[in-house]
């Protein structure tokens, strides 16, 4: 069940499930929080888990009409988790979710336990990239959500998944907001490489890959894995793009696990 609070001035929706240490997840580009469905069932049996719909998705405002930068959608997170009265979580994100996460943890250190990057990345876009991100932008304002399921949507998922997945998953883009997906695209477009601060990392960081993920090269992940001090590294097989809901079991798992590891 979705709650409401005012982050920063402007409506955030979120789900608050479970009790315990908090574990904050942040969905991908395009998707809400109903993407964690399987995790939040499966881990608030021994977590809080917080799950925002992020600026301009779900019922939550984007930061401007304009764009959705990384490093202030990951202060309405930080506001959020303070406003719930939570002083450090573990926080996870699934690509885009991955930018906002590692946005969070770069400028709000002491708040962050450990950091779980699913299928993302620590690089920033390339000039080709950006300008796509505005084309994106454009085309999500002339023609709506539509944009994403011809451009996005055919890469989301492996080979594998099953047609209710793929039907849940189409059904949540045509869900979503023209004008927050437009502004999240822009704020990808600015966000900074995080690649040297990943090197300072103060907390373990866990990067999860999934073997047939079209967007994220194995390369990208390996990448981060090299420069973080304290990461681990799984690749899940039969998972494209969105590993957390195409191997939840295996997922979940994966973080039940290196979770119990962590220090306190
Ligand atoms: C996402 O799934 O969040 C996007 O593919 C991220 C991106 O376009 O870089």
């Amino acid at each position: 069940m979705a709650e409401l609070q005012i982050v920063n001035g402007r409506r955030m929706s979120f789900v608050d499930e479970g009790a315990g240490e908090a574990l904050a997840l942040l969905h991908a580009f395009g998707l809400t929080s109903a993407m964690w469905r399987a995790q939040v069932a499966e881990l608030s049996r021994r977590y809080r888990v917080i799950a925002p719909d992020l600026p301009g998705a779900g019922q939550s405002e984007p930061v401007s009409p304009n764009a959705s930068p990384m490093d202030r959608m990951g202060d309405s997170v930080a506001v959020l988790l303070e406003t719930l009265r939570i002083t450090r979580a573990v926080v996870g994100g699934c690509s885009m979710g991955g930018y906002v996460a590692l946005a969070l943890a770069r400028r709000y250190p002491k708040s962050v336990r450990g950091l779980i990057l699913t299928n993302t990345r620590a690089v920033p876009d390339s000039d080709a990239a950006r300008q796509n991100r505005e084309r994106t932008a454009q085309a999500l304002m002339q023609r709506g959500m539509v944009e994403l399921e011809e451009s996005m949507y055919p890469k989301l998922l492996g080979p594998g998944a099953s047609e209710e997945l793929r039907k849940e998953v189409r059904d949540l883009l045509l869900e979503g907001s023209p004008v927050g997906s437009a502004a999240a695209s822009r704020g990808m477009a600015g966000r900074l490489d995080n690649t040297a601060w990943l090197a300072r990392c103060p907390c373990p960081v866990l990067v999860i890959h999934g073997a047939q993920d079209a967007i994220i090269a194995r390369e990208e992940s390996e990448a981060m894995v090299r420069a973080a001090p304290q990461a681990t590294f799984v690749e899940l097989d039969n998972a494209g793009h969105l590993s957390p809901m195409e191997q939840p079991s295996a997922w979940n798992a994966t973080v039940r696990d290196w979770l119990a590891k962590l220090p306190r």
